[in-house]
């Protein structure tokens, strides 16, 4: 890898993109982050820059919008990059059930935006942030790469769309890539400065610790999955492993390593209600469980099988026991900064307006193939559909 050039952090003001901007300037490299800060925090930014100001290190902001190629133009024409890692995405698989064409224009069009700026500037090589909802629910864990790959919901669905699309613009335009599919991303940096900042919430870590922080009880959606206690069991991965890995992934130069998916998971899996429980001791208070409905689309199991990574990159899920991910979790919510509180609502724009654009879009495409084209539309078609659209 070309150390010569910076990094280009899409998404790099969000929660996995900030904390992999804070690893590369840790390891040496220079970056760039691009963030319209739709859903990005400006705090991520201004800590990494201090960050790179104290180490020494080039650091950039460009402000702006992946749907915006001149913009994307001019980024690429007045920064020396090296490679791509690609976090800016919509991740909220509840949001993207509501809103899928905005979804499916956010992740899909936008990465075609920068796949065909990168292969017009012979930057050729990406970092893709990935997500094991490309599975579904899967026959059985722990889940290997080439398991049936079968989304339920749309956002899954784009996370599988673009590892395609960035597939055939590898055969096309010779862009080497990586795909990384975490699993449940958790916690916080090591000192606590940068960790997860959704506003809403949804994710279970975040909101356990919000409704024993404030004495109330911890509302598990399900208790008669199959599994052992009935709760849903999931694979948490740190955060700082999964920054780790991206560095490690860009450091990959084995041809028969390069241009495929891996897992990123610990390979352990708790229950909903074992973290609900181990919340309350990281707390030390009782943590009270309520059971409310199960929630749509949640498959029982998902654990990572991600043996293929650690024969790749020498990588090993470090931080990422329980009691660690809660640890830095419980310090990152009692000493994050209030804007990680400011509500980030999804931008009010017409689902069918934003439809006809990716329809567009796509007939403009010459990369991508047909068969591939008519797959987002048709899945589209049926999400919109689903959301009463
Ligand atoms: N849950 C609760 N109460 C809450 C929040 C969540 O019981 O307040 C439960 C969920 O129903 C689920 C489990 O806790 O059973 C974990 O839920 P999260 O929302 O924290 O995480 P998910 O497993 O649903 O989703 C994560 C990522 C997604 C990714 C998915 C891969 O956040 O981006 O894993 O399957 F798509």
């Amino acid at each position: 890898m070309d150390k010569q050039g910076d990094i280009l952090v899409t998404g790099g003001a969000g929660y996995i993109g900030s904390l992999t901007a804070r690893e590369l300037l840790d390891a040496g490299y220079g970056i760039v982050v691009l963030d319209n800060f739709v859903k990005g925090r400006r705090f991520a930014v201004e800590r990494n820059r201090a960050l790179a100001a104290d180490k020494g290190r080039r650091f950039a902001l460009e402000q702006g919008d992946l749907g915006d190629p001149s913009f994307l133009g001019e980024v690429f024409a007045r920064n020396k990059l090296a490679a791509v890692m690609h976090f800016a995405a919509f991740t909220e698989v509840g949001e993207s059930t509501r809103r899928p064409a905005l979804y499916f224009y956010n992740n899909i069009i936008n990465t075609i935006h920068l796949l065909e700026e990168m292969a017009s500037s012979g930057v050729d090589s990406i970092i893709f942030s990935s997500s094991a909802a490309v599975y579904g629910n899967p026959g059985k864990v722990p889940i290997p790469e080439n398991a049936p790959t079968r989304p339920i919901n749309p956002y899954g669905y784009t996370k599988l769309a673009m590892e395609n699309m960035i597939s055939h613009y590898r055969e096309r335009s010779g862009i080497e890539w990586i795909a990384l599919r975490y699993f449940n991303a958790a916690g916080a940096s090591a000192d606590c400065a940068l960790g997860e900042a959704h506003s809403p919430e949804s994710h279970l870590i975040p909101n356990a610790i919000d409704m024993v922080a404030r004495g109330d009880k911890v509302r598990i959606f399900g208790g008669d999955y199959d599994t052992k206690d009935g709760t849903c069991l999931r694979d948490y991965i740190s955060v700082m492993d999964l920054a780790r890995a991206h560095r490690l992934a860009l450091e990959i130069t084995a041809p028969s390593a390069l241009n495929r998916p891996y897992n990123l998971g610990s390979g352990n899996g708790f229950t909903v209600g074992e973290v609900v429980r181990q919340v309350g001791k990281a707390m030390e208070v009782e943590a009270e469980p309520e059971y409310a409905a199960r929630r749509p689309g949640d498959p029982d199991k998902l654990v990572a099988s991600s043996d293929a990574f650690r024969k790749a990159a020498a990588w090993e899920a470090r931080d990422s026991s329980i009691q660690d991910i809660l640890k830095t979790a419980v310090e990152w919510y009692r000493k994050r900064p209030d804007e990680a509180l400011e509500e980030k609502p999804l931008p009010a724009l017409d689902e069918h307006e934003i439809a006809g654009r990716i329809e567009d879009e796509l007939s403009r495409n010459k990369i991508i193939p047909d068969g591939l084209k008519a797959d987002i539309l048709k899945r589209l078609a049926e999400e919109m559909r689903k959301s009463g659209d």
